[in-house]
């Protein structure tokens, strides 16, 4: 059953300005985070597309975020392979000191035929839990239908509760699981459940291809 939010994007919404923009090409102007339901929708946010000189920041995030981050590498390799990689840069709100734009958040997607494999969305710790991981999924489905994509795809560790609540209310549905596919310490694996969203059914129905 779907208990997904409603505000998932419908097929035929038109595609924003700021999300067809998305990837690549420049900064886009700051805009307020009016889909968000949330206090952090007075925050005013911009994506950027992610660049080499981005990883220090980019990773710095990544290794607070993660008991098993990614390696530089495996951004630069990303980025180097022309995987869409975008942030989501924060302006500061008028109670923080820091007048600077802060860096909430990221993703890293590879575009397939007909499907966008979402290869990691991490938001940094202490702007969890604001909608800033939902805001991005909506900016994604976007972008993925104007590159007419009719499927997200992407792989979970089981053990990620908080990951695999988003994407289950999301809309997200398993397809399948694959053993043992993750690291997890010392000679330790974790098995991934493989999901998937259809992108042409506004409450994601259906979702095995
Ligand atoms: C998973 C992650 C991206 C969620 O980001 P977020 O911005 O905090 O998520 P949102 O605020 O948009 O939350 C949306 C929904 O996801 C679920 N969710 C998010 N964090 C959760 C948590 N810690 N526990 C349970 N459910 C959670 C909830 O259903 C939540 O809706 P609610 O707040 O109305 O209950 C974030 O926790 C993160 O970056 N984790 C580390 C990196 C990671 O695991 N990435 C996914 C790899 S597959």
């Amino acid at each position: 059953m779907n208990s997904g939010w409603s505000t998932l994007p419908a097929p035929g919404d038109a595609l924003p300005a700021w999300a067809s923009g998305l990837w690549p090409g420049p900064a886009l102007p700051l805009r307020p985070a009016a889909d968000a339901a949330t206090p952090a929708a007075q925050r005013r946010v911009t994506f950027t597309p992610m660049k080499e000189t981005d990883l220090d920041a980019v990773h710095g995030v990544e290794t607070r975020a993660y008991a098993h981050p990614w390696s530089r590498k495996h951004f630069k390799d990303s980025l180097q392979a022309g995987y869409p990689a975008v942030m989501l840069m924060g302006e500061a709100l008028p109670h923080e000191r820091e007048q600077a734009l802060r860096l909430l958040g990221y993703l890293v997607a590879m575009p397939g035929v007909d499907e966008v494999h979402l290869l990691n969305i991490t938001i940094a710790p202490e702007h969890q839990r604001q909608g800033w991981a939902r805001f991005m999924l909506d900016a994604l489905v976007l972008w993925s239908r104007g590159q007419n994509a009719q499927w997200l795809w992407l792989e979970v560790r089981q053990g990620n509760t908080p990951a695999r609540q988003l994407y289950e209310r999301y809309g997200f549905r398993q397809v399948g699981l694959r053993k043992a596919y993750y690291p997890n310490g010392h000679f330790q694996r974790e098995d991934a459940v493989v999901m998937s969203l259809r992108l042409d059914n506004p409450a994601g129905e259906g979702s095995t291809p």
